[in-house]
């Protein structure tokens, strides 16, 4: 049977249909809303508004829970790769032997770029952001590899591994600008973690070999970031796509969404706010107070979700990676200790109780990362070298959805009414 939701309005009273998701979500579906009674929704921020009907990724932010295309991230984290899972939320299975074989040869072949791309980035000035850089030369492949628009049907797996291998490719690139190093080529020997950070860190005279620990831990950070359904960046992914713009532009435009310090961004303001406190002797508790003081204008960066609201379960994976990772490469990280003592003061204090604000994964990921040796300015690339897997599943459910429509919002009009125009000399 058909469920239906009633909205009653002045006289008018209408029956609106209620969509069932496969894990018992309900949605009213409002599509005739405005064409039968005038009206609109207003929902800013969209906390309660569902964009789509999506197969990809599921999250009960009340229990806690995260799935890729069904699979608990828990046993990801303990027996995928972060090229596996992002097959998976590409295709929509876990890939056998030979698909999997496939995409790693795949990734391996798109690793270098194309000669004239490093004129592109001698444009940038040595302090530009690796993010600005990531976006830009995102949308520059679409120069070379699409007519503009979307590509064709049976060329989306091959985008796929280019956009996921040139992206860490490009990562690197821009990292090594920063500092004026010379760029070093992909080494085809290497698998798709080992090869980034050999990028990032050998030398023309002698190559980075990263330890099995630290491929490990990135591996899992990059998985732990590979999807998250509709967060600001994918949504903007989806809205971008929705115009039929192709997967680069899409993209390029995620990185954008992904780059603010409410989003991405938040793994680099975690550090700085740890740094910020250690630095400035400021206690755990007054840092606390202060991110209770709304005047204050300061946050406690890494804590709240709009999501989840019970625990976000990145973030535990990620901070038993970290006591894990940290202990065995012997760091001994005063950051750590601040960050400790915050989530034991918060998770007993009742503002931080009473809005449900639990430590997201950015709380650890940029503890992670600096134990690592990655630096600060390259958190947030790495999330989105991360999250691209989930972009691109994305563009492709929406692209593949003959039901799909170009985003469009409407707006409650709050500005001037009818107005006049006076000639400049009578104002
Ligand atoms: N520190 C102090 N107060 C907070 C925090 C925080 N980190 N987060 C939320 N609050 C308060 C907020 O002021 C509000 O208080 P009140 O009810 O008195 O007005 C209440 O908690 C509810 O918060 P909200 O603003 O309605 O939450 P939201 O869903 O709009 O925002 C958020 C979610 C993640 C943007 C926000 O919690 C935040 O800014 N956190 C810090 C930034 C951060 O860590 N971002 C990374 C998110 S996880 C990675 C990702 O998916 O990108």
């Amino acid at each position: 049977m058909t469920r239906t939701a009633t909205l009653t309005y002045g006289d008018q009273t209408i029956e609106l249909p209620v969509i069932e998701g496969t894990e018992g979500e309900l949605g009213v579906d409002i599509s005739q809303l405005r064409a039968k009674t005038g009206l609109i929704t207003l929902d800013p921020g969209f906390g309660n508004t569902g964009a789509c009907q999506s197969g990809v990724t599921f999250i009960d932010g009340d229990k806690g829970i995260l799935r890729y295309r069904g699979l608990p991230i828990e046993q990801l984290a303990e027996h995928s790769t972060f090229v596996e899972t992002a097959w998976l939320l590409i295709n929509g299975k876990l890939p056998n032997r030979a698909e999997l074989d496939q995409f790693s040869k795949r990734l391996t072949k798109y690793a270098p770029l194309h000669e004239g791309f490093k004129n592109h980035f001698e444009g940038f000035p040595l302090n530009a952001p690796p993010m600005a850089i990531l976006s830009a030369m995102i949308n520059t492949l679409s120069s070379s590899s699409c007519d503009g628009r979307q590509a064709p049907e049976d060329d989306i797996d091959e985008l796929s591994a280019k956009l996921m291998s040139k992206v860490r490719t490009i990562a690197a690139y821009s990292y090594r600008r920063s500092l004026g190093l010379p760029f070093i080529y992909p080494d085809p020997k290497l698998r798709y973690v080992a090869n980034f950070l050999h990028m990032m860190f050998s030398m023309p005279y002698e190559q980075h070999i990263a330890s099995q620990e630290v491929v490990d831990a990135l591996n899992l950070i990059l998985m732990l970031h590979a999807d998250h359904e509709q967060n600001c960046s994918t949504s903007t992914v989806r809205v971008v796509g929705s115009s039929k713009a192709n997967l680069y532009a899409s993209c390029a435009a995620g990185v954008g969404a992904l780059w603010g310090p409410l989003h991405g961004g938040a793994n680099v303001a975690v550090l700085e706010m740890l740094e910020a406190i250690h630095k400035g002797g400021m206690s755990a508790a007054e840092a606390l107070a202060l991110a209770k003081d709304k005047q204050s204008g300061f946050k406690l960066m890494g804590f709240g979700h709009r999501v989840y609201k019970n625990f976000d379960p990145r973030a535990l994976i990620l901070k038993r990676a970290a006591d894990k990772v940290l202990e065995r490469l012997g760091v001994r990280d005063p950051l750590l200790d601040v960050a400790r003592k915050l989530e034991e003061l918060a998770l007993i204090d009742p503002y931080f109780v009473e809005r449900k604000l639990y430590p997201n994964v950015d709380f650890y990921s940029g503890i992670l990362m600096r134990a690592m040796g990655i630096p600060t300015s390259m958190f947030t690339v790495i999330f989105a070298i991360g999250r691209m897997p989930g972009w691109i599943a994305h563009w492709k459910e929406q692209n593949q959805d003959a039901a799909s429509r170009i985003a469009r919002p409407r707006q409650i009009y709050t500005g001037p009414t009818l107005q006049s125009y006076t000639p400049i000399d009578q104002r």
